[in-house]
């Protein structure tokens, strides 16, 4: 694929955004894409989630607004691909961010319009040196809405829960029962989909690839016949 250019996002760079409800696939994807494309990966959940880890040690309430703003505005948070690790403020916070407690707190915060107003902007900041696969809830639909491919990932609730459940599995000799799974991704989909600022909805110009059943190949060989569709035929590519 050329070294070509998105619209008015980046010039002479690539946006890549994949967005969709938690377990539907896009971290393993957007990881894989990337790393074929030789794009940079851009996990933006993480960002989230690096701010509720902090508020959660600084002992700040989720119903804090304006101390989470600040904590997001002055938070360092460092992405590396290949190991993918998470930095917040020089401390690597890879595995800290994933416990379930910081899911939870990572949905909250994002609701907030002033956290998610500082984290967009480092969002767009990051894609301005390097073509980028970001994935998050509204990369296509505000953090890049010019971006040349939009892909909305979906899968059925119960499958969804089902792969966190591997994921906690491979990590701990123990996971949480099903029904406790299916229950808190449910909740973290409600509050996510229901909230007033950016909520997770599909862009009009999104592509929509349901995930239900399909092998991690299939979904990766999906995207990339839409990134070559979209980017092949002049409309998007300068
Ligand atoms: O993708 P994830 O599960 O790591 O995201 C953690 C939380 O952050 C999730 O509940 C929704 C929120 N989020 C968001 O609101 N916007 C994004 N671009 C990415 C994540």
């Amino acid at each position: 694929m050329p070294e070509n250019s998105t619209a008015k996002a980046s010039p002479r760079r690539v946006v890549i955004a994949i967005d969709g409800p938690a377990g539907a696939g896009k971290s393993t994807v957007a990881k894989r894409l990337a790393a074929r494309l030789g794009f940079l990966y851009i996990d933006t959940g993480a960002m989230y989630r690096a701010v509720a880890l902090w508020a959660q040690r600084a002992g700040i309430s989720w119903d804090n607004p304006q101390a989470l703003e600040e904590l997001a505005l002055a938070a360092d948070i460092q992405l590396e691909s290949d190991p993918t690790r998470v930095f917040l403020n020089g401390e690597e916070v890879t595995e800290a961010i994933r416990e379930p407690g910081i899911s939870q707190g990572a949905s909250k915060v994002s609701a907030l319009g002033g956290v998610r107003r500082a984290l967009v902007d480092k969002q767009r900041e990051m894609a301005q040196s390097a073509s980028v696969v970001m994935e998050g809830r509204d990369i296509g639909t505000v953090v890049f809405p010019d971006a040349a491919v939009k892909i909305f990932l979906d899968a059925d609730p119960k499958e969804r829960a089902g792969r966190r459940m591997l994921e906690l599995r491979a990590k701990a000799a123990s996971a949480p029962p099903a029904g406790e799974v299916l229950r808190e991704i449910r909740e973290r989909d409600d509050r996510d989909r229901n909230r007033a600022e950016s909520p997770l909805v599909q862009a009009p110009d999104a592509e929509l690839v349901d995930t239900t059943g399909l092998s991690i190949e299939e979904v990766e060989e999906t995207i990339l016949k839409i990134v070559r569709a979209r980017t092949s035929n002049g409309s998007e590519m300068h």
